[in-house]
């Protein structure tokens, strides 16, 4: 009973108006304040829709010139606009997703990261190949409230093109900020990346979130364990918006999988769809794809192609990423059991003629047949433990940020082998260092070299990636991209030593 009223008055603070926010306190703070061992679900209730049917918007966008992109990221507590609402949630610069940040190979990103969430944050540029020493894409900071932070990545000429995206990365309330609200889009172009001579290019920030009225719902603690899961699945932070495009024509999408858990099987039926691109830029050919499967933090460049008129839905069918089947978890599974619609396309107008596509796009590194310095082997585990319910680990431990799980050698080739001794799948990913898929189960990928940063490895299962430590001294991370998972402590440090 006594749990009972405390849960009231818990709740009546998560749902207490604006004057919560003012008063300082974000919404993820409240949610850590609260971990508690018992599951709880606050809100109440499932999301009421939203407006759907508004057409697609994009992020404001902000692009470098002269070598140089400054900006100002203001991550705040407040109102915007969520699945065609107003919603107290967290953002930057007030929109959800946050700007998209357009660059080139070769220039520099100055971000003032000022916080004003109430509470303490961070920031990760997700897949750029950048220092993560100092003030570049270091994770081991602390930025806390009230704080102003300069952060400065120098981008390598050599760097990819390709379609990346920031998020907070403190450890503990990872999930929590980017399911309120906080991440964004980064693109970066090269001159020598062949025109795809697309008639659009459009921006696909795929979020979900839980919303209870004009409330963010916090994920209760099974949930966590699974990987929340969000009643509304948005794009560019709305609710099956709608796309008018020509029919013939090309667009470009760049598709980030944003979602804190969620996988997207990605299918868009009665179009023509190409893969030109991954995690780590172009693709050594457009790839005719019928359906797309990004885990969390994966991306894909995508040309979309409708040959007549007609109106076709983006579906992100359902994924088994397997249960956590154990104890009071009680079997529960992640992944949905239904179809969701993203967005509409309609085609309309009088047929534009399509592009003549390139026949390669990039002439791809390939680590599958060079001489590997060193291997390993990390496993992942899911385990019963005492009061906290499950833990999550990587070679039986959860995160320390004072102990180097491995200790690499720039100028080195490394093989990791990912071994999955648990019931869910878990999507690997490494910070700074791009990953090449030599094998899965022990069978060699075949045909063009496949190059992630985020990598499943599914139940029971095991991938082999091999890693060319080429730069940067330092200290950065590797985890499961289910941010409850990294949050619960999923993940390991790995130091880059000359
Ligand atoms: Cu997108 Cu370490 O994360
Ligand atoms: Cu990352
Ligand atoms: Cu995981």
């Amino acid at each position: 009973m006594a749990e009972g009223q405390g849960m009231t008055r818990r709740q009546a603070l998560t749902l207490a108006g604006a004057g919560a926010l003012s008063a300082g306190v974000g919404v993820a703070g409240l949610v850590n304040e609260w971990g508690s061992p018992e599951p709880r679900v606050v809100g109440g209730g499932s999301s009421e829709g939203g407006t759907t049917g508004m057409e697609l918007r994009q992020p404001d966008e902000h692009v470098s010139s002269g070598g140089e992109l400054a900006l100002t990221l203001s991550a705040v507590a407040g109102r915007a606009q969520v699945a065609g609402r107003s919603v107290e949630c967290l953002s930057y610069n007030g929109s959800v997703p946050g700007p998209t940040l357009r660059v080139r190979a070769g220039d520099r990103i100055t971000l003032d990261l000022d916080n004003r969430l109430g509470e303490s944050t961070n920031l990760h540029v997700h897949g750029l190949q950048v220092s993560p020493s100092d003030n570049s894409d270091n994770v081991f900071l602390e930025i806390k409230d009230g704080e102003t932070f300069r952060y400065e990545y120098d981008i390598a000429k050599d760097h990819p093109a390709g379609t990346f995206w920031y998020h907070p990365h403190l450890h503990h309330t990872v999930a929590d900020q980017l399911w309120a609200g906080l991440c964004g889009a980064i693109i970066i172009e090269r001159d020598d990346v062949p025109s795809l001579g697309a008639q659009q290019e459009r921006v696909l920030v795929i979020t979900d979130v839980t919303l209870a009225g004009d409330r963010v719902v916090e994920a209760a603690l099974p949930d966590r364990m699974l990987g929340r899961e969000g009643d509304l699945v948005l794009v560019n932070g709305q609710l099956e918006p709608v796309v008018t495009v020509t029919p013939g024509g090309h667009e470009h999408w760049r598709v980030v999988n944003a979602c804190c858990s969620r996988f997207l099987r990605l299918r868009l039926d009665g179009a023509e769809l190409r893969q030109v691109a991954g995690d780590v830029g172009p693709l050594a050919a457009p790839t005719s794809v019928e359906e797309i499967l990004l885990a969390p933090g994966n991306r894909a460049d995508l040309l979309v192609r409708i040959p007549g008129e007609g109106t076709h839905e983006l579906i992100a069918e359902p994924v088994d990423r397997g249960s956590a089947g154990m104890g009071r978890m009680g079997g529960r599974a992640g992944g949905t059991g239904e179809a969701v619609t993203l967005l509409r396309v309609n085609a309309r107008g009088d047929a534009a003629p399509g592009a003549s596509l390139p026949a390669q796009l990039a002439d791809l590194d390939d680590l599958r047949d060079v001489e590997v310095d060193q291997k390993r082997v990390l496993t992942f585990a899911m385990g019963m433990g005492f009061g906290r319910g499950m833990s999550l680990t990587i070679d039986d431990k959860t995160f320390d940020a004072e102990r180097v799980d491995q200790s690499v050698r720039l100028g080195t080739v490394e093989e990791w082998t990912i071994e999955n001794v648990s019931p869910m799948d878990h999507p690997f990913h490494l910070h700074v260092w791009p990953m090449n898929v030599v094998s899965r189960d022990g069978s060699p990928v075949e045909g063009p070299p496949e190059w992630k940063d985020v990598v499943i490895v599914p139940a029971g299962g095991n991938v082999t990636v091999r890693m060319r430590i080429k730069d940067f001294p330092g200290r950065t991370v590797y985890h499961c991209h289910i941010l409850d998972h990294e949050d619960l402590g999923m993940m390991g440090l790995v130091e880059a030593k000359a």
